[in-house]
């Protein structure tokens, strides 16, 4: 039983407005029916007994910010998962690829140095991705919910990135597996055009641009990527099982590891939606916004 479904079930569900009038005993927990409950299971129950309809979401008190990795082999749909979780959760966007072809396209020495391996499928080295997301987390306050999509990939990066985070007391506190079959994913690779500056992805037949070859934000021209090719994919797909596979063994022993299954991203949203929920309680505002993917 999914974590979703567990909260779901649960009998005890009292309304946001009775949990907001009871007292808390302590920084984190409330009495219902006699027993004391962690504020974010309160929430949590109300929040899924309360309705079914979707609603921008904001931080469960008591809980701690979403620290969420998205792991998934090249295509699976990280950054279309993480542009539709940024719309509907608070939560800020790293995605080390975006992070890279920002710097190619701005010239810098990181650019520079990455254009060659990203252009043929190999990866960049650990020193120079450490350097680069060290320095966009430490931008983020600590109270801040965030995604990485694509960063760590490589079992040196991972714990690095775990030091990093426990220096700054803020560990991760869910990896998503995204497990999407191979056999659907280079189709869409050879289908996908993306807006360099934002990030945002489009996919000619699932999702196109509303005029095309230009985004729907800026008007400006999309592009397709160096790497977006059959031979370099393969590369890339071998890259992905021989260096990032080992790190779901790493944190399904940290208990921190969820696996969703599905041939498409409008399969796999709805369970990344309920997952997440659990930790978020909901604004009585509009519904979901559908968005766009980042690449
Ligand atoms: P990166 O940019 O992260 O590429 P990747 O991991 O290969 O993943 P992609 O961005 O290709 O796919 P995605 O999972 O985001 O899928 P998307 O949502 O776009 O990294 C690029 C390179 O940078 C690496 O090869 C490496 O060189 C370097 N690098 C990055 N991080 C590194 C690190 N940590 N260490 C070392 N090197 C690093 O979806 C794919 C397509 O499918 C899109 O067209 C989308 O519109 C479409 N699509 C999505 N959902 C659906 C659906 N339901 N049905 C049909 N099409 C769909
Ligand atoms: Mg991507």
């Amino acid at each position: 039983m999914s974590p979703a479904t567990a909260v779901a079930a649960a009998p005890v569900a009292p309304s946001r407005r009775l949990l907001s009038s009871l007292p808390t005993t302590t920084a984190n927990t409330i009495k219902i029916n006699n027993q004391l409950t962690p504020l974010s299971k309160a929430y949590s129950r109300s929040l899924f007994s309360s309705s079914s309809t979707l609603r921008m979401a904001h931080m469960v008190e008591g809980c701690p910010p979403l620290r969420l990795l998205l792991i998934g082999s090249p295509g699976a749909g990280k950054g279309t998962q993480s542009g539709r979780i940024q719309n509907n959760f608070e939560v800020s966007t790293i995605s080390s690829g975006d992070l890279l072809r920002k710097n190619i396209a701005q010239g810098t020495e990181i650019g520079k140095r990455a254009a060659k391996e990203m252009k043929n499928g190999a990866f960049v080295s650990d020193e120079v991705m450490v350097k680069l997301i060290d320095s966009e987390l430490g931008k983020l306050g600590a109270e801040q919910g965030w995604l990485l999509d694509g960063f760590p990939r490589t079992m040196t990066q991972a714990q690095t990135l775990d030091h990093t985070l426990e220096s700054l007391n803020q560990p991760l506190n869910l990896v998503i597996h995204l497990n999407v079959p191979e056999e659907v994913i280079l189709q869409r690779i050879m289908d996908r055009w993306v807006h360099i500056p934002s990030g945002r992805v489009y996919n000619m037949t699932y999702n196109p641009p509303k005029r095309a070859g230009v985004d729907d934000v800026t008007g400006e021209p999309l592009e397709r990527r160096p790497d977006d090719n059959p031979e370099t994919f393969k590369i890339r797909l071998q890259k992905h099982h021989e260096l990032t596979e080992p790190l779901l063994d790493y944190y399904k022993n940290k208990n921190i590891l969820v696996s969703l299954a599905g041939n498409t991203s409008d399969e796999i949203y709805p369970q990344i939606r309920d997952l997440l929920q659990t930790r978020f309680k909901p604004e009585d505002s509009s519904s979901e916004i559908e968005g766009q993917g980042q690449a």
